[in-house]
């Protein structure tokens, strides 16, 4: 069980790594770009930003976070709340009517998901090695 999760954190990691190169991909989008163009960049990476996303995320508040139960405390709520939000976002870029909707989505999506990624690597995940008797 613990080795599971110690594994599941290395996964939860790697796939932050998609995640940044996908966001990193909307992001570069030229000044300008049309929705068509938007449309196709959100398509190429969708795998990663809508499916993956949302197994990530799972993964994290149905596996992760009650594994640790105490051991978090209430800084796994917090995380588990910045998901709403992430998938909120990303649904509003993949969803929005007009461009400029989904481009100041996509730009709160990078900002929000960026900063949480970071806070989980840098904290949480060690945190949580921790509390796994997996070193930190
Ligand atoms: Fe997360
Ligand atoms: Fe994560």
């Amino acid at each position: 069980m613990t080795t599971d999760l110690v594994d599941l954190i290395g996964q939860l990691e790697h796939e932050h790594v998609e995640v940044r190169a996908a966001l990193a991909r909307v992001g570069e989008l030229p000044a300008g770009a049309d929705l068509a163009v938007l449309t196709a960049t959100l398509d190429e990476v969708a795998a990663v930003l809508v499916a993956g996303l949302d197994q990530h995320s799972a993964a994290e508040d149905t596996v992760l976070f009650p594994a640790l139960g105490e051991g978090l405390g209430a800084v796994a709520e917090t995380f588990a709340a910045e998901h709403v939000d992430i998938r909120a976002w990303r649904d509003q870029l993949y969803q929005a009517a007009t461009i400029s909707e989904r481009l100041a989505a996509g730009a709160e999506l990078r900002g929000l998901l960026h900063a949480h990624m970071e806070r989980e690597e840098n904290m949480l995940f060690p945190s949580a090695r921790a509390v796994l008797g997996a070193g930190g």
